[in-house]
This record gives structure tokens, C-alpha cells and sequence, in this order.
């Protein structure tokens, strides 16, 4: 038997290090800032890299498919930063106890390519496609919104209602869930943040007097959560369960009654509920309202539909709101994750080191 070597293994370099943020340090970090306010700033950091949209570099997310579920890859970058993020979507999960949707994700330097922030993003996804919603819905919606019906009331409804109610003042919720106990479920999340909650039986009930119509369901077909004859003029919906090719919410009548609102077209087209509709379908790049390029609402008469999959920027604004909050805010942990020798080309003699 050999004697235990003497030789230490070498101190890794700060550079070795990135930050990591747990689920626990992710929940410290919301609450510290406060939902509310976390929403908001979400928001702002989205539309502000909306606003340079050109910037960036685009590309549909890359998704590995099973009869269950799906498997995403998200990367974009703005050519001073890198991020990218891992999600799933599987419908069945929830009757398995499991989340349905689950995510974390990274940041990185484009100057030398070092990661520098690791991130749970279940939360942090569920909280951006909120602050993406309502950040859209205050370009679509009509003016003076307050009432919204939230159809699907699981994992990502509470954080839809909190997003628009803290960015454009809705304060009334009509809640609808083919499971009443996921309404209740709501219905009791929401009750201490003074909303006028009003559980519903169906989703014609949901939707009476509604100006804003979120449907967030999950279920791996084509459902029609609404239907032509449900929606009437001048309303805002936001769309943002179907999100995958077989997987979509709204009969295609609605889609050709109203004005169509995407992030990145060749994304949605494969993903959204447009994929129903022929390759040329017209539809409007959200990037394009925001810049003031393109008209948003028109009219009061106007039913505008956001068809939200969830984009990659959207994941790239996130990251780089936590890691600008993790300045003032240490809720990180340091993670040895980069091996970085002394000496660059020494990475075997490092090893041999360790020993
Ligand atoms: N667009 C995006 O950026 C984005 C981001 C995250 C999640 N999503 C999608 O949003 C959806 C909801 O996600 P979640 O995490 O809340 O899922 P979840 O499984 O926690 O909740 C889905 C809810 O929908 C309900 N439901 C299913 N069929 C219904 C129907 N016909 N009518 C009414 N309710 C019905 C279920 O009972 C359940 O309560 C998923 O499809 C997910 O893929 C989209």
C-alpha cells in the first residue's frame, strides 16, 4: 500500500468560482426584494432587452421530445454575455406528485467564455413568464383593465395574477381549473393580497365580464380551452400553456379573428397556437410594439392575443436581473465548478497534484 501523498491539492483560483443560487437562496432573494417589486423589475429588465432585440443572437430553443414530455435547451446571447437554460414540460408529472415544468440555468462571459452565475429557474421561469405576460399586456391590453380570468390555476397562476395585478392594476381574478381543488388551491394562495377572487365552475363563467383571459393550462394535445363563441370583442388573451408541437389551448377560429402578438416567429410557428394556422399566417413581433415600429392595440373593438411560448431573452434578462441583484444581495453560494490551473496548459499536473 502506497503512503498517503504529502502534496496538497492547489487553492482554486476566484476565477474557479461561480455563483450559485439554490431554491432556498431563491426564495430569500424574492422575498428580500419583494414579489411585487421583483415582478416589476422583471418586467422592465424584459422590455429593456426587447428593446435592443436586434442585438441579440436567435434561434428557436432546441427540444427533445417523448410521448410524456419534452426536454429544452434555451441559449441566446447579447455578445457580452451568454445564457442558456434547461427546462422540461411534462403534463403527466402533476398526477405523479411531480412539477410539470422545471428549469434551472447559467450565465456566462462572452470575453472568455467562464461561466459566472448557476441559477435554479423553476421559480425564476415561473416568475419571468409572469413579468413577460403583464409587461405584454400593458402594450395590449385595453386600457383600465381590472378584471382577468385565469383558466388553469396551477403551478404558474398565482405568479400571472401577482405580475398583473403589480404591473398594470388588475384587481379582480375569475378563476376557473377543470380540478377545483387547484382553484381552491389559488383561491387560498391569493386570498392576503387583496384581490376580488371569484371561483368559477366553468370557463364561460370565467371569462363574463373578463378584459384580460389567461389560459395556463397543461395538457399534451390540442384542447380547446376557449372557443370561437366564448371571446368577445376588444379583449386582451394571453396565451401561454400551449407552448410545444400537439400542445395548444384556443380554437383556431379565435386565432383568425384576432390580431396575433409572438416573440421569435420561427419559434411560435412550431410551438404556439399559430401552429394551427397556415406557414404565412400574419402575426406581429412583440419586440416591434415595444420599439413603437408596429402599432399594438388599435381599437377598443380588437381582440389581441398574445401567443407566449417562452423565449430565451426572457430567460437572459432574468439571469442577469439575479446575478445584479447578487451584488447588493449575498444570497449565493460559491461553487468550484470551472478548473482553472496556475498554469493554463497544466491542467494534468493540477490533477496530479490532488493526489
Ligand atoms: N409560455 C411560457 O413561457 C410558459 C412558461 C412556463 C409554463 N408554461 C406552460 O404553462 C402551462 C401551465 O404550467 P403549470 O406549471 O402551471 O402547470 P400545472 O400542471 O401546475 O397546472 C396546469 C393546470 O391546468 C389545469 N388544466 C388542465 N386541463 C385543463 C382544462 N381543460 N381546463 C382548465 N384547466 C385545465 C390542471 O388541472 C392544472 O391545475 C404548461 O402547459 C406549461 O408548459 C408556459
Amino acid at each position: 500500500m502506497s503512503a498517503p501523498s504529502t502534496t496538497t491539492a492547489p487553492a482554486p483560483s476566484d476565477l474557479a468560482f461561480i455563483r450559485f443560487v439554490s431554491v432556498e437562496n431563491m426564495m430569500k432573494l424574492v422575498h428580500s426584494i419583494g414579489v411585487e417589486t421583483m415582478l416589476k423589475d422583471l418586467s422592465r429588465y424584459i422590455e429593456d432587452d426587447f428593446k435592443r432585440w436586434e442585438q441579440f443572437d436567435k434561434t428557436p430553443r432546441v427540444a427533445s421530445h417523448s410521448e410524456e414530455g419534452v426536454i429544452e435547451l434555451m441559449p441566446t446571447s447579447d455578445g457580452e454575455d451568454y445564457g442558456f437554460k434547461y427546462v422540461n414540460g411534462h403534463p403527466k408529472n402533476m398526477r405523479e406528485g411531480l412539477q410539470t415544468v422545471t428549469a434551472f440555468g447559467l450565465l456566462a462571459r462572452v470575453d472568455t467564455g467562464y461561466p459566472e452565475l448557476l441559477t435554479e429557474m423553476t421559480l425564476l421561469t415561473a416568475l419571468r413568464t409572469a413579468a413577460t405576460s403583464a409587461m405584454v399586456a400593458s402594450h395590449l391590453a385595453p386600457k383600465g383593465a381590472t378584471t382577468m380570468a385565469m383558466i388553469g390555476n396551477g403551478a404558474q397562476s398565482e405568479f400571472q395574477a401577482m405580475a398583473m395585478w403589480a404591473v398594470n392594476g388588475v384587481s379582480t381574478l375569475r378563476l376557473y381549473d377543470i380540478d377545483s381543488a387547484a382553484t381552491d388551491k389559488a383561491v387560498r394562495n391569493l386570498s392576503s393580497q387583496g384581490f376580488k377572487l371569484v371561483a368559477c365552475a366553468t370557463p364561460e363563467e370565467a371569462i363574463e365580464g373578463a378584459q384580460i383571459i389567461t389560459t395556463c393550462t397543461a395538457d399534451k394535445q390540442y384542447a380547446t380551452i376557449l372557443s370561437d363563441n366564448m371571446v368577445g370583442a376588444g379583449v386582451h388573451i394571453n396565451a401561454i400553456g400551449g407552448d410545444c408541437p400537439g400542445k395548444t389551448e384556443l380554437h383556431k377560429d379565435i386565432l383568425a379573428r384576432s390580431d396575433v402578438f409572438v416573440e421569435y416567429p420561427p419559434q411560435t410557428r412550431i410551438e404556439g397556437e399559430i401552429q394551427q394556422m397556415p406557414d404565412d399566417f400574419p402575426v406581429t413581433e412583440m419586440w416591434q410594439v415595444i420599439t413603437g415600429t408596429t402599432p399594438g392595440r388599435t381599437n377598443d373593438r380588437q381582440i389581441t392575443l398574445f401567443d407566449g411560448v417562452g423565449f430565451a431573452i426572457e430567460d437572459f434578462s432574468a439571469l442577469r436581473y439575479v446575478r445584479d441583484q447578487l451584488r447588493d444581495i449575498p444570497y449565493f453560494e460559491k461553487l468550484d465548478i470551472i478548473a482553472d490551473p496556475d498554469d493554463p496548459r497544466d491542467l494534468f499536473g493540477m490533477l496530479q497534484r490532488a493526489k
